[in-house]
This record gives C-alpha cells, sequence and structure tokens, in this order.
C-alpha cells in the first residue's frame, strides 16, 4: 500500500521521516529560541506548581469539566501582560488556528490571508469556500486591492509576526490597513512572541500598537515558551464566541495542566529576564550581520539552497560537524533551505562557526 506515493516522494528528495536526533549536537533546528526545553530548573517549578492541585490531568473538554485554575491562571496573566480584555488556552497552535479561521468568518463575511501563512490556517480556510482570499507575501498593496475589491460583513485579515521559514515580521502598513479598513486582524505570535518588543512579548508590542477589539493574538507554547500548546487573546465577546462556536475548543480536551504549567513558570521567567534575553538576541543578530550581511529581526535565518538533496547534504554535513539545523524542502517552501535558529542556548563562538561552514560551502 502506497508504495507508488512513497517511490515519488523518494525520488523528488521530499521524503520525510521523524527522528531520534543525537542530544549532544548543538540544536540550531527546533524553535527552541531561548532554549529553555533544557531547562530542568523550570520543569521543577512546574512540578511543584501542579502538586498544588487535586486535580493535575485534563479530563474533559473545557466547556464539561476539564477546565482547570492553572489554566485560568495562565489566561489571565497573559492577557493581562498583553493588555487583552481575555484569555483562552488551546490544546496547539494548529487547532488554534482552525478553531479562529473556521468559527470567526461566518457567511457574508471574508477572510484575507498571507499566502504564507501556516499550513493550519491554509488548511482551515480550504473549509470556507468563497469566503477566502490570498494576498502575496506582506505585499500591503496588493492587500488594498483585495479589501476594496471585495466588501463583505466582516473583513477578516490573518497574518504572522514573524514568518516561521522566512523569518521576516509583518508589514506594520498591513495593521494600519486593518484600521483603516476596519477589518479583524488575526496575528499568529507563534515565532514572534518570545523574541519581539520591550517584554519580548511579540510584534504588537514591537510596533507599539494599542490593543483594540478588532485584534486578535494567537500564540503558541511550544517555541520560545518551551512548552506546548497554545493560546488566543481577544475581545471578550470573541473569546466567548469561540468558547460557543469553535469545534477545537468545544470538541477536544483541555489542554494539558502540566504543559500549562510549564508556560506558566516560562512566561513569568522570559518577563522577568526579557532585558537580559534581549541582549542575547540581539548579539546572536550582530554575528549574523557581521558573518553574513543580512539583518535579521528574528531568530531565523534562512539559507537558500540549489535544491532538496542539496540541503539535505548539506544538513549532513553539519551534523557531522556537530549542529542540527532544519533543511527544510518543497512543498513547505517553494525554495528548499537550510533553516538555522539562533537558540540562545548555543554559543556565539559556535553560532560564528557553524556560519562560517555555511558560507564555505555555498555562494552567498
Ligand atoms: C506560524 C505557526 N502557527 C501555528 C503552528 C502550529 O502550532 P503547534 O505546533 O502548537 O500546533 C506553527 C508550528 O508549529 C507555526 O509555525
Amino acid at each position: 500500500m502506497y508504495e507508488n506515493e512513497l517511490k515519488a516522494l523518494k525520488k523528488a528528495g521530499r521524503f520525510r521521516e521523524r527522528k531520534v536526533y543525537n542530544v549532544t549536537l548543538d540544536d540550531l533546528a527546533s524553535n527552541d529560541y531561548l532554549g529553555l526545553s533544557r531547562n530542568k530548573k523550570q520543569f521543577k517549578k512546574a512540578v511543584k506548581l501542579v502538586e498544588e492541585f487535586t486535580v493535575i490531568s485534563s479530563k474533559a473538554s473545557m466547556l464539561v469539566n476539564g477546565y482547570h485554575p492553572i489554566h485560568r491562571i495562565f489566561e489571565k496573566e497573559l492577557a493581562s501582560a498583553n493588555s487583552f480584555s481575555e484569555g483562552l488556552v488551546v490544546g496547539s497552535g494548529f487547532l488554534a488556528n482552525l478553531a479562529l479561521i473556521e468559527a470567526l468568518v461566518r457567511k457574508g463575511d471574508m477572510l484575507f490571508m498571507d499566502e504564507e501563512y501556516h499550513a493550519s490556517g491554509v488548511m482551515a480556510s480550504k473549509l470556507l469556500g468563497d469566503r477566502v482570499v490570498t494576498f502575496s507575501h506582506n505585499d500591503v498593496d496588493d492587500l488594498r486591492a483585495k479589501l476594496e475589491a471585495n466588501p463583505a460583513n466582516r473583513q477578516i485579515i490573518a497574518v504572522e509576526g514573524i514568518y516561521s521559514m522566512g523569518g521576516d515580521l509583518c508589514k506594520k502598513e498591513i495593521f494600519a490597513l486593518a484600521d483603516e479598513f476596519d477589518t479583524l486582524i488575526i496575528v499568529d505570535e507563534a515565532h514572534s512572541a518570545g523574541i519581539l518588543g520591550k517584554n519580548l512579548l511579540g510584534i504588537f508590542e514591537h510596533y507599539k500598537i494599542s490593543i483594540r477589539p478588532r485584534h486578535i493574538k494567537m500564540g503558541t507554547l511550544g517555541k520560545a515558551y518551551g512548552s506546548y500548546g497554545a493560546y488566543i487573546l481577544a475581545s471578550k465577546n470573541i473569546i466567548s464566541f469561540l468558547e460557543n462556536r469553535a469545534k477545537p475548543i468545544i470538541y477536544s480536551t483541555a489542554p494539558s495542566v502540566f504543559d500549562t504549567a510549564l508556560a506558566q513558570v516560562n512566561f513569568e521567567y522570559i518577563q522577568k529576564n526579557a532585558k537580559e534575553l534581549r541582549k542575547k538576541i540581539a548579539k546572536r543578530q550582530a554575528v549574523v550581520k557581521s558573518m553574513m550581511n543580512v539583518k535579521l529581526e528574528s531568530l531565523i535565518l534562512p539559507v537558500e539552497m540549489e535544491s532538496n538533496e542539496f540541503a539535505l547534504f548539506m544538513q549532513e554535513g553539519l551534523m557531522e560537524q556537530g549542529y542540527l539545523v532544519g533543511a527544510i524542502r518543497q512543498p513547505t517552501v517553494t525554495t528548499p533551505i537550510l533553516r538555522v535558529i539562533l537558540n540562545l542556548s548555543v554559543s556565539t563562538k559556535k553560532l560564528k562557526h557553524v556560519l562560517a561552514l555555511i558560507r564555505h560551502n555555498t555562494v552567498q
């Protein structure tokens, strides 16, 4: 079964498999931006927090009896720090995008989605029929033209704070366009929360945007926050509507209690150490500027590869030198890339070494 499909994937250099990598490799592949995945002190704090409660697992949907005091504490703290009125924990970022896009775009509404939006949002948008328009990546003029050409009861824009593969920021003008057209705007901050802004809260803070009821922020816990799960921040009405209409929230077991506790203690850690972390981020971005002549605003460095095969070859070679980087191929990206994450737990000396190896083996 599926032999032909698997053969075709292998022939195109698109075959993928999950692997347990050697833990001694320096991890420049995962989204563990702040290096919290190995922080046992934080892990123990989360265990202690969970132990304070009688119930330690999720048990049921949040709409039945799965909603836990730790979920509530985390939602309130996140909403308040980000100046949103209400928060909602969700099982994963994939589910959060499904929830937002499937539930919020009603009959008579229209979604305007950046063409590089995450696969979870793209998949959800397939449920909308002709209620979705894709605009060219980060293209303000194209978005404006499409907003003008597609009036709707509600217009809803969907963008990412930092794009996961290119590492580029959503343009500030897109937020201005949302104001001008009075649209809702969903911002997926999977790769920008924990990276951008004075307190590392994300792109709203970075651009100093005051939060309005039309703003919706989605973030994941499996990246900078060093855990697993996701959250949505929005107005009270929008959160209440999602509780009533979003299937991934109603018909799915509540998010893991322990993972929410881990995100909670890690969020506190990030808030407390924001200044120090920002310095480390800036230092790594300066290394990339000096070695690759690339001005990064994120911690994602994409390096274009000539083919899927060459991306895999480079990844193998770097592994032999002790470094793990991502080899991202089609269809995730149109041009294959090495995706180098400037993980703060990897020293700048090692970062310089790996960048020198990449530079030496590619034409920049
Ligand atoms: C931009 C973006 N949104 C959503 C997701 C999905 O989040 P999760 O892994 O929590 O399902 C990811 C990746 O995982 C992502 O990169």
